[in-house]
């Protein structure tokens, strides 16, 4: 989602803005710009698509300057044009904004109704007419953005750039992340570390309802109550975030073989593998206080938890209630003292997880998150962090992080059933055990790819699929459809098996490709029955088993994936390397944009 960047130097900064932009499309954009100041004056640079497209107009019109605000958009209010990329500017004043002005239409039609005209359709240039507008009748640039603070509703990160102000970026937090970054002689802003890290490494978080007023030289922090304040400065992980694709086409393949040596070590962090026990005191979770958990999370950070509530339930008897962060956050649930909320994300920063987490805080519950960037908000505002050790997840289709997130909730459930003596000593031995093997199965299905490519070469040519599962596999077919749409665009639904024939059933012929996803485990019966009933009506099977459900399945699949046998309470994190590969190889045949898909955010900063 859209990206800022700021930077006040003594040199050129153009150049600079722009490699920080390359770090942070990664989040998923749609269209990108910069402005500096040139002798006292704003002068922007914009363009529709692609950063090249942003570079080719720079370059064919160099901009120079050693003050400016870069920002890649992801479009929310108004379409992906030029005329709506950032920064937005007036003769005063340019802005770069992360977020949503909810009350942009009512500000637009005072300013309007002023004769102030509008260049663009965001809810942005609202922010860009208020500030500008308050210094043509005198303010100082910063008593006019002070101003404009107050009249805004909605979440924000933004940054401002002044004509005639050489010396002077603002940068203010309501919602959307940011962070200051200390250079010598050089000031920085930016959206997270990673954009931040090949100028510096020490930075400072903004606080929620943060501003903040940067020169080359200093920085001065105020609150949402305006009163100065003092925030610490922190040595910043960024640059171990700036990753290449090494050998690999797409930062998704790599990622995707990344898996046995990251969940591996996520799991050692839980468990102790020379014991086979889980470690006592890495979660700090006071379990007999806890009798239930509510779980929140959004995408395929939901599906992960969806699967962990599996675990939690079976292995440590614990009730699990869990939904889509969007609507946990307004379904006003009764929500008891010993109950743990949970919230589950990769990025930490998405807007709704983070909004159910707050609304948590507010009913005074013990808040833990399973999150994979130990920096963002979610990290810093829940009580107890359960980190996933998956290392930067750059391609927008999440691989790794899911596996990862599969492994601390598998981690977490047996150290619920431990505490609560819901499992023997023996079966932790022989759950640990299990998950210490998870490497070595992850190798092998990771071999099966040249078997998924073949596959993938008939299926771009479907417009739908249908993907089931039964038990946790049921979670996991819906990880594997969103997977599908996520990169290749075809339509795919996840389905619970045993639903098949209360509806979707009758969208079955031989065009529909149905992936059945049945390792041969004590429900592997009642999905063949669901499979039979989807070769009767001529569905087109591709299943995904092992050699005893392949020996069982007594259907015509057009194709068997045939993975190694595993045990069951592992099977999810196994069987989620052929679904992404599945998608993965999908995407590449069709030629699809696979690290960025087209309208997709890697991390959702608005509602
Ligand atoms: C976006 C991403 C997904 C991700 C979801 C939740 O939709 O494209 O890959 O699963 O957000 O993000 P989070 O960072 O909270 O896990």
């Amino acid at each position: 989602m859209c990206g800022i960047i700021g930077i006040i130097s003594k040199q050129p900064i153009s150049s600079m803005v722009l490699e920080a932009l390359k770090l942070l499309e990664y989040r998923g954009y749609d269209s990108a710009g910069i402005a500096t100041l040139v002798d006292g004056d704003i002068e922007r640079r914009r363009a529709e698509g692609k950063l090249v497209n942003l570079e080719k107009r720079v370059n064919a019109e160099p901009l120079s300057g050693t003050i400016g605000i870069g920002h890649t958009r992801w479009a929310t209010h108004g379409a992906p044009t030029e005329r709506n990329a950032h920064p937005h500017a007036t003769e005063q004043v340019a802005i770069v904004h992360n977020g949503i002005i909810e009350n942009f239409a009512e500000l637009r039609a005072e300013l309007e109704a002023e004769g102030i005209k509008f260049q663009s359709d965001t809810d942005t240039e609202t922010v860009a007419q208020l500030v500008s507008r308050n210094i043509r009748t005198g303010d100082a640039p910063i008593e006019a953005v002070r101003k404009v603070f107050d009249r805004l509703r909605g979440a924000f990160a933004l940054a401002f750039l002044f004509k005639g102000e050489d010396d002077l970026l603002i940068a203010a937090r309501r919602g959307s992340p940011l962070a200051i970054g200390y250079g010598e002689g050089e000031m920085f802003l930016g959206s997270d570390a990673i954009a931040l890290a090949p100028f510096t490494d020490k930075i400072t978080y903004l606080e929620d309802g943060d501003w903040a007023v940067l020169t080359r030289d200093s920085v001065t922090f105020y609150d949402e109550n305006n009163a100065q304040v003092s925030r610490i400065v922190q040595q910043s992980a960024g640059a171990a975030y700036v990753v290449n694709k090494g050998n690999y086409k797409h930062f998704m393949e790599k990622e995707i073989y990344e898996q046995p040596e990251v969940i591996s070590r996520t799991l050692a962090h839980y468990l102790d593998f020379a014991s086979s026990s889980v470690r006592e005191d890495v979660t700090n979770i006071d379990w007999s206080q806890i009798n239930r958990l509510a779980i929140s999370a959004c995408g395929t950070a939901y599906y992960a938890a969806t699967i962990g509530k599996y675990w939690l339930e079976r292995y440590a008897r614990l009730p699990v209630e869990i939904d889509i962060a969007s609507e946990f956050r307004y379904r006003e649930m009764p929500l008891s003292k010993d109950t743990l909320a949970l919230f589950v994300s990769q990025s930490g920063e998405t807007a709704d997880t983070l909004a159910s987490l707050r609304y948590c805080r507010a009913q005074g519950l013990p808040i833990a998150a399973v999150v994979n960037v130990r920096e963002s908000t979610i990290a810093r505002e829940a009580d107890i962090v359960l980190p996933t050790l998956a290392g930067p997840e750059i391609g927008v289709a999440s691989t790794k992080a899911f596996t990862c997130q599969l492994s601390v909730l598998a981690a977490l459930a047996l150290s619920a059933a431990k505490a609560k003596g819901t499992i023997t000593p023996q079966k932790e031995q022989q759950l640990v055990q299990e998950l210490a093997s998870l490497s070595g199965y992850i190798n092998q299905a990771l071999k099966l790819a040249p078997k998924v490519e073949a596959i993938c070469r008939d299926l771009v040519n479907v417009k739908h699929a249908l993907y089931l599962g039964r038990g946790t596999s049921f979670p996991l077919a819906m990880e594997g459809a969103l997977k599908l749409k996520e990169i290749s665009y075809i339509h795919a639904e996840g389905y619970a098996a045993g639903e098949l024939k209360h509806g979707p059933i009758a969208l079955i012929d031989e065009t529909m490709p149905v992936i059945v996803i049945a390792p041969y485990d004590r429900l592997y019966e009642k999905t063949v029955s669901n499979m039979q009933e989807v070769a009767a009506r001529g569905g087109r099977i591709i299943l995904i088993t092992d050699a005893e459900g392949a020996k069982h399945a007594n259907v015509h699949a057009v194709a068997t994936l045939t993975m190694p046998e595993v045990p069951e309470f592992i099977s999810p994190l196994v069987y989620a390397l052929p679904i992404q590969m599945l998608a993965y190889y999908t995407a590449v045949f069709m030629g699809t944009d696979i690290d960025q898909p087209r309208n997709l955010a890697k991390s959702v900063t608005v509602e």
